[in-house]
């Protein structure tokens, strides 16, 4: 997408005059979202490296440093979410080429790790530690360096470096220091994020700038195969194949107080309240009143050229994916053009009968989730225009589609995804109705869309009102061993949704179906310790989902309902639990009816002490396929 500037992964990287260590660890912090399975630094204190590693968080890792610390004024780190190797300490990054003199760390997968370790065993190399194909690109990097001549050691490892990326299948974003090259360091990146923050007298490696934006504002988002060397005044960025490089400095939008968790015991729960604002900020600027319609000029496309899409595809995962659902239904219904929703893992290795005229989205948080990128980039080769819907701006997703809308939501650090969840809805309603006004949809119904969406920020505030009741909901059920969502129609991604939060970060076992699919099997399930929670507001299917609650209330299953309008007063004998969120049309109901079950996974997670902000196994940004 054209104009987009970023965020992004687990690498810190500090070259300038004050010390690294508190600096690395703070930006590890900021970054630990993204995986928190080990942490470690790397810090050349005169002719040797301080490396301090450790399997657990990086509140470890700094009891690790405060008991032995390290001195130094120039040094990489990395959070850890493991590919390749056990969680342990000798896994940690940074790793050691065989020397022992250069450190790296990584964010990626070495695809080829195996070949090159059994190369290099060959030729004498036998100083491994760790299971990690990251070590090997250590190693590989160590060798080739010892092989370079020439008296210019920041050559000779830029060199080096260079020449070990080539022979790398697989994906990269790194950081390297040598330690008989002070104040010296070398990073690159292929299909990993990698920022470069530009300090006065000092100089920055992150894979998100969220690591960095507390100490300068200025950055420069790499490209992939970019290389980059830094000093503490200068920075050179080439290419891997070692052609100069362009770069511009970009202003970082957000500042480090936007990503404090503020009063909030936990960033998810400040995200859920976010978003009456989010929600305001994705619409913002995008709808005119004239012609009822929105206007979404980061598509980049004509009106000829919207009038002529014939079929829509929606890909992502996750959450994102779930939008999509969402966005299935939305767009038909506005626009009635025949939309379909893959999950982007699945896209990209299908056979997808495509035809003519198709536009395709890719929708992503992060916009580095690289199940979604390898979506994307399979639909641009096949020469469909690909669109993105991200949050981050200059990330990959953005950068390499043909256009796109931002969700403008400001960073998402909890992992489990809300406030990028509403915002993707209402991008998707605006894409709907852009593409609705250009085809049968009238003015009026178009006013009556623009009307309901601007009533929305509104009733979020009512929703958000809610979360004393949800609160004590969740206490009601903190002993039960699971949950099932139903919901139809527009809510039924809704129950996918509520169900995927719930089992994120409570660890229950949850699902989510379409109601009327209960009597298809899954009703077999139903037992009153297993409670049912239907989607089921005042809308177009509500008596049909009255009928499905009916039969699970038969069969003795406690239910929580999430309904609006009449629904309250007809649910009254049948739900032991109702939550009224306010009226709104069908189509627009999801943004209002999904923060309920937001609230509840949140509740009941923290009842049952769950870790919030990062479920186990979990990673914010998924980088790796
Ligand atoms: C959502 O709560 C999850 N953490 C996950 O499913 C997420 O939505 C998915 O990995 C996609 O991420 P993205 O939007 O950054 O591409
Ligand atoms: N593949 C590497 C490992 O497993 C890097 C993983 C990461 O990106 O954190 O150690």
């Amino acid at each position: 997408m054209a104009t987009f500037t970023s965020n992004m992964c687990g690498i810190v990287g500090y070259v300038g005059r004050s010390q690294a260590a508190p600096i690395l660890l703070d930006g590890l912090r900021r970054l630990e979202y993204r995986g928190y399975d080990s942490a470690g630094v790397a810090i050349v204190d005169g002719d040797h490296v301080e490396m301090r590693k450790c399997a657990g968080r990086i509140a470890s890792l700094a009891k690790l440093i405060s008991q032995k610390p390290a001195a130094g004024s120039y040094g990489i780190s990395h959070t850890r979410w493991a590919t390749h190797g056990k969680v342990n300490d000798e896994n940690a990054h940074p790793h050691f080429d065989a020397t022992g003199k250069i450190a790296l760390v990584h964010n990626g997968v070495i695809e080829n790790y195996q070949a090159l370790k059994e190369q290099l065993i060959q030729n004498g190399d036998t100083n491994f530690r760790s299971d990690t194909d990251t070590e090997v690109l250590a190693h590989l990097i160590g060798s080739i360096y010892g092989q370079l001549e020439g008296k210019d050691s920041k050559a000779r490892l830029v060199n080096a470096t260079r020449a070990a990326l080539k022979q790398v299948i697989g994906t990269y974003g790194i950081a390297v220091v040598h330690s008989d090259i002070p104040n010296f360091m070398v990073g690159a990146r292929r299909g990993s994020p990698l920022v470069l923050g530009v300090g006065k007298d000092e100089n920055f490696l992150a894979s998100d700038v969220s690591a960095i934006v507390a100490h300068t504002r200025d950055a420069v988002y790499l490209n992939d195969f970019d290389l980059v060397a830094l000093e503490r005044d200068k920075f050179e960025i080439s290419s891997i194949d070692g052609a100069v490089g362009q770069h511009a400095v970009s202003k970082v939008e957000f500042s480090a107080e936007d990503i404090k968790k503020g009063d909030y015991p936990h960033y998810m729960l400040k995200e859920i309240c976010e978003q009456a604002d989010t929600v305001r900020d994705a619409m913002r600027g995008r709808l005119t009143y004239e012609e009822c319609t929105a206007k979404l000029g980061g598509l980049n496309m004509t009106p000829p050229e919207l009038r002529d899409v014939a079929r829509v595809v929606l890909t992502g995962c996750g959450t994102a994916l779930h939008a999509g659902r969402v966005g299935e239904y939305l767009i038909e219904r506005l626009a009635n053009i025949p939309v379909e929703v893959e999950f982007a893992s699945e896209y990209r290795h299908r056979n997808t009968p495509m035809t003519e005229r198709t536009l395709v989205f890719a929708i992503s948080q992060s916009g580095e989730t690289a199940d979604t990128l390898g979506a994307l980039r399979e639909s641009r080769r096949k020469g469909y225009r690909t669109l993105g819907i991200c949050n981050n701006v200059a990330s990959t997703i953005a950068r390499e589609s043909d256009g796109g809308v931002y969700m403008h939501a400001g960073p998402e650090i909890g992992v489990a995804a809300t406030k990028s969840f509403t915002s993707q809805l209402v991008i998707l309603t605006l894409i709907g109705l852009l593409l609705g006004r250009m085809r049968q949809l009238s003015t009026a119904e178009g006013k009556r869309m623009i009307d309901a969406l601007e009533a929305l920020p509104g009733q979020i505030e009512e929703v958000l009102k809610l979360s004393d009741q949800i609160k004590s909901i969740a206490k009601k059920y903190v002993d039960v061993s699971g949950m099932l969502f139903f919901g139809r129609q527009f809510n039924y991604p809704i129950a996918l949704e509520g169900a995927l939060k719930m089992k994120e970060i409570t660890y229950l076992f949850a699902e989510g179906h379409p109601s009327a699919e209960l009597k298809h099997g899954i009703i077999a399930l139903v037992r009153p310790d297993l409670p049912s929670i239907f989607i089921a507001p005042d809308d177009a299917v509500l008596s049909k989902n009255l009928n499905n609650i009916e039969q699970v209330k038969a069969r003795k299953g406690p239910i929580i309902a999430v309904t609006s309008g009449n629904g309250a007063k007809q649910l009254k004998d049948l739900a032991a639990d109702i939550i009224e969120v306010p009226d709104v049309i069908d189509c627009l109901s999801p943004v209002l009816t999904v923060i309920p079950l937001q609230l509840l996974a949140y509740h009941l997670a923290v009842e049952l002490g769950r870790d919030v902000d990062k479920p186990r196994n979990l990673a914010k940004s998924v980088t790796v396929e």
